[in-house]
């Protein structure tokens, strides 16, 4: 079976890395390409995740950079098209839920080519967030649909699709939390920045609902603001985000120098730095998907600064807290765990590092009779 691993932005390299290592032990079975759409591009976005999780560089890159939706979404589509004409897979595996996933899956099926979608079925229900049209889109297509949780499963029953295209394989996502977790957890990041085990918290955000309006960003670094007289905070600064605190002259809330105090903010961290950090807070507060799940296994406590999750599977079992983007509400989750508040939370099945496993076990049953479809 020849195929075709696509990856295009942060969250998709650490969800990849596990399939490749998987589809590696069975060279009699599958070739397989990595296409690397260059959705992002940076090299704290990028070239460094594929460094830490010693993943083969990509044997193509598209080189798509940013843009709005259309652009970026068409340049993936125009580009990848040829990869896909002059390579001929029987399938193309894609990952998440970021503009390349949907570009690439929809480009691959109009060539009749089978795509399978890991982490297919999450849903936030929220139509003003751009993954979530990207979600829906990828799974109307995929030919095989790998999931996370019940939830999943749940809501692709719903939406009607074929009970025998869904394998429920757990979060590939967490099968490279547990094999780098001890690597990262030596790092002495913590030390490093000068803080404390289990004495800061930890931030990252972006998403375009927090960081593109003004008021909304303003309440946000204000709450954190509150949270630092209690906690040193550490903002791992994603470029999206930088860009808009200097648009709307918020730098005032920040501390951008070389020590920690008030909201500390630093350069996006690589996977296993981030890691280190995240397994040592005594709290998370984020927007991020992945960060919620990893959270919920690392048992640290998590604020959500967002109005839905595409994860409920992260609030069901206890660690994950859906703040919302307001100031108020967000400090009183701080509040909460800095006094404790927090229900220890428990880890969902098969997110135990196998998952990658469990995909190509699907692959193998399937590579026989692998067709164009
Ligand atoms: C994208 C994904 C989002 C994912 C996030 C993780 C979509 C719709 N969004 O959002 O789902 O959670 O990645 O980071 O696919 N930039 C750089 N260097 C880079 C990439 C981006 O500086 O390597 C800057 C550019 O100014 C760019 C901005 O960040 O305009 C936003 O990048 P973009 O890829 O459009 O969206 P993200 O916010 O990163």
């Amino acid at each position: 079976m020849k195929i075709i691993n696509v990856v295009g932005a942060r969250p998709n390299f650490m969800k990849m890395a596990p399939i490749i290592e998987e589809l590696n032990r069975f060279p009699g079975r599958f070739r397989h390409m990595l296409v690397h759409t260059g959705q992002h591009y940076s090299e704290s976005m990028s070239a460094s995740f594929f460094r830490d999780l010693g993943m083969p560089l990509p044997d193509i890159n598209l080189e798509v950079g940013s843009g709005t939706h259309a652009e970026q979404t068409a340049r993936v589509m125009v580009e990848f098209e040829k990869v896909c004409l002059k390579e001929k897979p029987d399938l193309v595996i894609v990952v998440g839920d970021v503009n390349s996933t949907m570009a690439c899956t929809i480009t691959a099926k109009k060539l009749g080519i089978r795509v399978a979608h890991v982490e297919a079925g999450l849903r936030s229900r929220d139509m003003a967030m751009p993954e979530e049209i990207n979600r829906l889109c990828t799974d109307v297509l995929c030919d095989l649909l790998f999931t996370t949780d019940h939830f999943a499963n749940e809501n692709l029953a719903a939406e009607g699709i074929a009970p025998e295209k869904v394998h429920f394989v757990g979060n590939v996502m967490i099968d490279t939390l547990l094999k780098h977790r001890e690597l990262a957890a030596g790092l002495g990041i913590v030390e490093k920045f000068g803080l404390k085990k289990k004495g800061y918290a930890a931030v990252t955000l972006h998403r375009p609902s927090n960081v593109d309006d003004p008021q909304v960003l303003g309440g946000i670094l204000e709450a954190l603001s509150e949270i630092a007289r209690d906690v040193p905070v550490v903002f791992a600064m994603h470029p999206r985000t930088r860009k808009m605190v200097g648009e709307f002259g918020l730098g005032h809330l920040l501390n951008t120098g070389a020590t920690p105090g008030g909201v500390w903010a630093v350069e996006p961290l690589g996977y296993l730095e981030f890691l280190c950090l995240n397994m040592h807070a005594r709290m998370v507060v984020t927007d991020s998907g992945g960060l919620q799940e990893e959270t919920t296994v690392l048992g640290v406590p998590c604020i959500t600064v967002r109005q839905n999750t595409e994860r409920p599977i992260t609030c069901e079992v206890g660690s994950n807290l859906l703040a919302g983007s307001a100031k108020e509400r967000i400090l009183e989750c701080g509040r909460d765990i800095i006094h404790g508040r927090v229900a220890s939370g428990s880890v969902p099945e098969k997110w135990d590092g196998a998952a990658a496993r469990r995909i190509v076990e699907v692959l193998l049953a399937e590579a026989p009779s692998a067709q164009r479809g």
